[in-house]
């Protein structure tokens, strides 16, 4: 327990030390491709267009890694407001949407547009992201991404966020929520996407620290897949 607790002290403050020089590295990238935008040929361009996007997906794991660390220390303090939950759905779709354009995906959101809930925002909205972009990743193109959420009782409200892309089986789904799993199978070799495997594990460790649950279903391979979880009113 106890070497547990060092080993995660040690990794937080070496991916603390680990953003510093990333986020000069995508600073000093953004101002090149800003202020030299002339002076750059389109080769020159797409290069720091590389460097940029691998720095993003540096930034992202770092972060990851920092939210997976509190989750397993109990420490991930949530700062709770009045959300107004479609307003929240509406941002993360927006961030996504050239990743839903890219894919040709078409995306229905069910839910209230008065909904109010006491949750923290910012951990929401990465729980909304991570389960989209795992839909749009896991469907082929053209699919169908539902967002749905319904009152189950005075205490409680339950939303689905379901595809009907690659769907699971039985093995993998009891699989899905472990820490850096993201789930081996020559089908998905094919189509190559790659990814950490902490998205759902973060998912979790935030709908748990609301008081909340996750879960998901799927009738199988190419069935398509539906997200549960619930938060307490
Ligand atoms: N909607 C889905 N359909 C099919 N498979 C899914 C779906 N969502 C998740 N999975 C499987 O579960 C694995 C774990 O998902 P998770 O979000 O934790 O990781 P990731 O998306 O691979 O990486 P990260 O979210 O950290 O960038 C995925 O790699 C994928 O194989
Ligand atoms: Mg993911």
């Amino acid at each position: 327990k106890e070497l547990d607790t060092i080993k995660n002290e040690f990794i937080t403050n070496a991916a603390h030390e680990l953003k510093t020089p990333l986020i000069s590295i995508s600073g000093y990238t953004d101002f090149i491709l800003m202020k030299h935008n002339e002076n750059l040929n389109p080769e020159m361009r797409d290069d720091l267009n590389i460097i940029k996007r691998n720095v993003y997906r540096l930034e992202k794991l770092m972060d990851q890694l920092l939210e997976v660390m509190k989750i397993d220390e109990h420490k991930l303090d949530l700062q709770k407001f009045p959300t107004n939950i479609k307003e929240l759905l509406e941002d993360c779709i927006r961030e996504i949407s050239y990743q839903l354009k890219a894919k040709e995906h078409k995306i229905k959101v069910n839910v209230d547009k008065n909904l109010i809930l006491e949750i923290d925002p910012e951990r929401l909205y990465q729980v909304f992201t991570n389960l989209l972009s795992n839909a749009i990743k896991f469907t082929a193109k053209q699919g169908l991404i539902e967002i749905t959420s319904k009152r189950l009782d005075n205490n409680t409200y339950q939303f689905s966020i379901s595809d009907n892309g690659l769907g699971l089986t039985a093995d993998e789904l009891a699989r899905l929520f472990k820490k850096f799993e993201t789930i081996k199978s020559p089908i998905r070799d094919k189509i190559n996407i790659s990814g950490t495997g902490l998205g759902l594990y973060i998912s979790k460790g935030i709908i748990k620290a609301h008081g909340g649950k996750i879960w998901a279903h799927s009738d199988g391979l190419n069935k398509g897949t539906t997200f549960y979880f619930t938060l307490p009113i």
